[in-house]
């Protein structure tokens, strides 16, 4: 991470080529700390190379575990022996998936304490339904003094029923109810890719969990998780979306390789109905197109398999170019628009209101010196670089550096005009 750096796109060029996609950011972090949970070696392979991820690495070895890089998207942990419960370090702050740690922690040692979590500020952040799953297995849980806390004696599966579906309280009881006595059963559970993979990745390690990717999961406890396996991470679909709307903005023409169509289907939908890209599916790539400038349309992001949150500042810049009045309908977060006002500096016409962002599309965007306000955010403004006249420079990049890997040279491999300069 070098918060000194900044980016300068001159913007104009048409996007061709193609692009290799790497392993899921969100399941990346679970993955990791769900290492915790392993008396032994696992070796996790597509690991992304970003600041979120070594974080958890370091915080794995100072609670005792060891970890070695094998190559650069590869590393094998040890959690034979963890040391402590107690994760302090306060890069953890920085970072959401640091909540990963209190259910890994809990389940391995019964008690953790973990930094309380930072990450995009889109609004209040509240950890009630992690409470409440962990309360239901018999932990007593505590948010003060910057810490979250849980502990308990003896760990006990039950029922639990989200009142909100979530990603990181789904994941969060899921690591604590694998070592819990006897079965556990999540209700209104979300259904995203990486809740399947972190259950893919624990059953391998001997875990037995039923149903992810439903809203059901069933998780009956076990006494141990063992080793000895090599897992790969799931591909980030977060990414290869926002190289697919690159495609459509650039009008350019990008294959994203190294992904599960299917996990895209909410997009390509969408992205067909802006009539502005052709769009081709195989096995594990899809190619965009982009032929024409995009109509306006309605999204509404929700849960999976409904358009994700994750793409939606990305879908906004693309519609501020569209023809017509595009809506865009926030239903996950109260407050992700804070980006908004650095795409008016380009030019954009977009009026918020509450969770609703009313997009009249504007001929073109004109380039200026804008502020990455959070990851995803800095993602689609440096996609409105691209397609805006003139330069535009990027400043506060360690938001990028926290999800993308190499996204500055990828970009630049597929013919941006895009450098990383010193501030
Ligand atoms: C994860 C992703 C994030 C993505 C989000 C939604 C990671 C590390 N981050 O975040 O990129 O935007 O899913 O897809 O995987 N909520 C509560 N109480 C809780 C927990 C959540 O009310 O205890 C609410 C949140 O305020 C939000 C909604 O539930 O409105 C969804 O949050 P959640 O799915 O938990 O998001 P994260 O796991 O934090």
């Amino acid at each position: 991470m070098n918060t000194n750096e900044k980016l300068v796109i001159k913007g104009g060029k048409k996007l061709k080529g193609e692009v290799n996609i790497h392993g899921s950011k969100n399941a990346a972090v679970a993955l990791v700390a769900a290492a915790l949970l392993v008396e032994g070696k696992v070796v996790i392979e597509n690991l992304p190379e970003i600041t979120d991820v070594q974080i958890l690495l370091n915080v794995i070895g100072e609670l005792g575990g060891k970890v070695e890089h094998l190559r650069h998207d590869t590393v094998s942990i040890d959690c034979t022996i963890v040391n402590s419960g107690k994760a302090e370090n306060y890069d953890l702050s920085k970072i959401r998936a640091s909540y990963y740690l209190v259910g890994a922690l809990l389940g391995r040692k019964r008690h953790a304490e973990v930094i309380f979590p930072g990450g995009c500020n889109f609004g209040v952040r509240p950890v009630d339904q992690h409470k409440k799953g962990f309360e239901a297995l018999g932990a007593q849980f505590d948010t003060t003094g910057g810490y979250i806390s849980a502990k308990t004696r003896k760990l006990t599966g039950a029922q639990v029923y989200f009142d909100k579906i979530s990603v990181g309280a789904t994941i969060n009881v899921m690591l604590a109810a694998v070592l819990a006595e006897g079965m556990t059963n999540i209700e209104n559970a979300a259904r995203e890719p990486h809740i399947v993979d972190v259950a893919n990745f624990l059953n391998m390690m001997g875990a037995d969990i039923k149903g992810a990717g439903t809203s059901v999961i069933r998780i009956r406890g076990v006494e141990k998780l063992t080793g000895g396996k090599t897992y790969s991470v799931v591909p980030d679909m977060i990414e290869a979306g926002t190289f697919m709307i690159a495609a459509a903005v650039t009008k350019g023409t990008i294959t994203v390789k190294n992904i599960i169509p299917e996990h895209m289907e909410s997009l390509t939908v969408k992205l067909k109905e802006t009539g502005a890209v052709s769009i081709i599916e195989g096995d594990d790539h899809i190619t965009v197109k982009g032929i024409k400038r995009p109509k306006a349309v309605l999204v509404q992001t929700m849960e999976y398999p409904g358009f994700p949150t994750d793409l939606q500042p990305q879908m906004v810049s693309l519609l501020s170019i569209a023809e017509g009045q595009g809506t865009v309908v926030e239903g996950v977060w109260d407050n992700r628009f804070q980006y908004i006002e650095q795409l008016h500096q380009m030019g954009a016409d977009i009026r918020v209101e509450g969770r609703t962002a009313l997009i009249s599309g504007v001929s073109k965007l004109i380039g200026a010196p804008i502020r990455a306000m959070d990851l995803r955010a800095a993602a689609s403004l440096i996609i409105a670089g691209l397609a805006a006249e003139g330069t535009t420079t990027v400043y506060n990049l360690e938001y990028l550096d926290r999800g993308y890997e190499g996204f500055v040279k990828k970009l630049a491999e597929l013919g941006a005009d895009i450098k990383r300069v010193q501030v």
